[in-house]
């Protein structure tokens, strides 16, 4: 079997796995920075470089050792090339290089997006097209995939990813990070009309969204409760989280119908697929799924721990790129680089 070892390290999140081009995971390792980052109330690019740098070799050993294979038994190395913070995809790179000219294996960089996009094929076997909702804390976009490298944005956030605004409400409402799931679980206790926080852009056609105003509007709700009460009570909390949760979730199922009918008009009915963290989340899921009802379209959600960060996505990325002749001659780290 064709055996190829993935690496990524391009945010917060130092991660290897082993896949199969038949589509098995033979292991998917990934430390977490959260831990290091916790008391800056948001990741710290320097910091991030540094562990990644640390952590890459015992990562990757551990995924080789989890799929008791060895680094001799690999048949092409896949490492995220971008887009991310520099300081981490440059650690990968150079670390995926080493090992590579070492070992004397193929090289392949991948687009850290594209590596969510393909998920649901590593894991459902989806075939092209499908439309991609990618959710995460820096992105927030629909794909139409139809290809191993054909992807076409059919809209994106004009500002905040959903996951940043999860993320800052935690904040201004004193829950730790990353946010999203504190917030989903104080939302569980909470009445989301309590608060009748925006549904940005939904007035205007296309599927861009908007989630920055929301953030704005938590902020003024909290500060005239303290104003009226001296503070918020959990009952407080819970309903804004509520309220906020549900927005959110408002505008992504309302956004999905209009890229589902978009995506139709061009392919037919087909299977959306989210990513991103943030599509761990129930009340999101439940919108999307509805949505998805509505169309006439396959909803399908790979398993958490595939749809965050991870070393599998990928591995598989490298795998359709390279099985599809996708290589090139230099592989280069770049911070910003769009999909399409
Ligand atoms: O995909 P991911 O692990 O990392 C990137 O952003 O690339 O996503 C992390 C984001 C964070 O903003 C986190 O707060 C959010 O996903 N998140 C959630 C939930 N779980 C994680 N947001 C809402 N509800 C959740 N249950
Ligand atoms: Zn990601």
């Amino acid at each position: 079997m064709t055996l190829i070892l993935g690496i990524e390290s391009s945010c917060d999140d130092t991660a290897a796995a082993v896949v199969g081009a038949d589509r098995v995971i033979l292991s998917n390792r990934v430390f977490s920075q959260t831990d290091l980052h916790a008391d800056f109330g948001g990741i710290v690019p320097e910091i991030a470089a540094r562990a990644h740098a640390e952590r890459l070799d015992i990562v990757a050993e551990a995924a080789l050792a989890e799929a008791g294979v060895m680094l001799s038994d690999i048949d092409l190395i896949a490492v995220t090339a971008g887009p991310g913070l520099i300081g981490g995809v440059l650690s990968g790179v150079m670390f995926a290089k080493g090992l590579a000219a070492g070992a004397g294996k193929p090289l392949i960089g991948v687009n850290h997006l594209a590596g969510h996009a393909l998920t649901p094929r590593l894991t459902d076997g989806v075939p092209f097209p499908y439309l991609m909702l990618l959710v995460s804390g820096g992105h927030c976009q629909f794909l139409a995939v139809t290809g191993p490298d054909d992807f076409t944005r059919m809209g994106s956030t004009i500002d905040d990813a959903p996951g940043e605004a999860f993320d800052k409400t935690a904040k201004l409402l004193g829950l730790p990070q990353p946010g999203g799931p504190l917030v989903e679980a104080e939302a569980a206790n909470g009445d989301p009309r309590r608060f009748a926080f925006p549904r940005p852009l939904l007035d205007r056609p296309g599927c861009d969204m908007s989630f920055s105003g929301l953030k704005t509007a938590l902020r003024r709700a909290r500060d005239m409760i303290v104003e009226e009460k001296g503070g918020i009570t959990r009952q407080d909390r819970a309903e804004l989280c509520a309220s906020f949760q549900q927005a959110v979730a408002d505008v992504l199922a309302r956004k999905t119908a209009r890229a589902l009918a978009a995506f139709t008009e061009l392919h037919g009915a087909s299977t959306i697929a989210v990513a991103g963290g943030v599509a761990a989340n129930a009340t999101i899921r439940a919108g999307l799924q509805r949505a998805a009802d509505e169309a006439g379209f396959t909803f399908t959600a790979p398993p958490l721990k595939l749809c965050t960060d991870n070393g599998a996505m990928i591995a598989w990325a490298g795998w359709e790129r390279f099985d599809a002749g996708l290589t090139e001659d230099t592989l280069t780290a770049r911070p910003r680089w769009p999909l399409d």
